[in-house]
Formats: structure tokens, sequence, C-alpha cells
């Protein structure tokens, strides 16, 4: 199976109307969109998902904003999704991150940082076991996926 990641559009970008603009980008880039759900995650989630952190200054902060509106959850899917994602999100302060990137492009906050995506192979399977039951990811071929890479020039392992 091909690597999947969690992507976050989280409240800001919501409130924001980039909803579309931020899909488009994976879109683009020939990667792979096999679940959505626009959800308000509920203040335990947050906790636990950002549960790494705790204690740290923005932990707080971090979990009211993250709690308090509606979020996009969203796995894509693609051979090295998750080291890919993290490069078209950018560093995690938006007044920091690379023109280019969508944390670079569209923000300039620090704690409004418009996006999440899975750091690791591990963090990617239990943020989307977080979000998602088995059965709401779906398993499908796009048509024109000989023409968005060739057999075998995945990043390798
Ligand atoms: S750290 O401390 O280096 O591990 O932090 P980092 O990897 O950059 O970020 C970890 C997650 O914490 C979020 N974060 C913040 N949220 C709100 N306010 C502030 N100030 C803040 N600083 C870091 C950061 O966005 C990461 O969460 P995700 O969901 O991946 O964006």
């Amino acid at each position: 199976m091909a690597e999947r990641t969690l992507i976050i559009v989280k409240p800001d970008a919501v409130q924001r109307h980039l909803i579309g603009r931020i899909i488009a980008r994976f879109e683009e880039k020939g990667l792979q969109l096999v679940a959505a759900k626009l959800l308000q995650i509920s203040e335990d989630e947050v906790r636990q998902h950002y549960a790494a952190h705790k204690g740290k200054p923005f932990f707080e902060p971090a979990v009211k904003f993250m709690s308090t509106a509606p979020s996009l959850v969203m796995i894509w899917q693609g051979e090295g999704v998750i080291n890919m994602a993290r490069k078209m999100i950018g560093t995690t302060l938006g007044f920091e991150a690379a023109a280019g990137t969508i944390r670079g492009d569209f923000g300039r906050s620090e704690r409004y940082n418009l996006i999440h995506g899975s750091d690791s192979p591990e963090a990617a399977e239990k943020e989307i076991e977080m979000f998602f039951a088995s059965d709401e990811i779906l398993d499908y071929e796009f048509s024109d996926a000989n023409w968005l890479y060739v057999q075998g020039d995945s990043p390798k392992k």
C-alpha cells in the first residue's frame, strides 16, 4: 500500500476561505485524496494529537485554537507523501516559512499556521486512526496514474 499522511486544514485556514486553494496544491502535485471530513475537533482529541508537546508554552493556546472552530481533516496518499507534504507546508512559523510553501504564501502568524501534516509514518498511522475508520478510507486508481510517475521512480526509503 502507498504511503499515507494526515493533513489538517486548521480553523484559521477554514475561516479564511483557503480550503480550495490548499487542496489544489496537493492535487496539482499529483497526490491522491483518499478520505476527508469537515469537523470540529474536540478539546480531548487536540490534547491527544499534541500530547508530545504537553507542557510547552504553546500547548494550551494551541488546544484552544484547534478546538474552537471547524477543521478539514484529510488523508492524502502517494509514495513519499509524508515528506513531500511537509515540504509543501513549510516550516512552523508563518513569518519564517519560505515563499512557495503553504505557510509561507498564505500566513504570517505563529499560532495560526494554517495546516498540519504528519511528521513520520508512525505519527501518520496514529493520527489517521484517531480520525478515520478503515472503511472511510477509499482505495481507487487515478486514470492518469501512468502520467504522474513512472513505476520505480518513487523516493527511495
Ligand atoms: S517543536 O517544539 O520544535 O517540537 O515544535 P514544532 O515541531 O515546530 O511544532 C510542533 C507542533 O506545535 C505547533 N506549534 C504551535 N502551535 C500554536 N502556537 C505556537 N506558538 C506553536 N508553535 C508550534 C506546530 O504548529 C506543530 O503542530 P502542527 O499541528 O504539526 O502544525
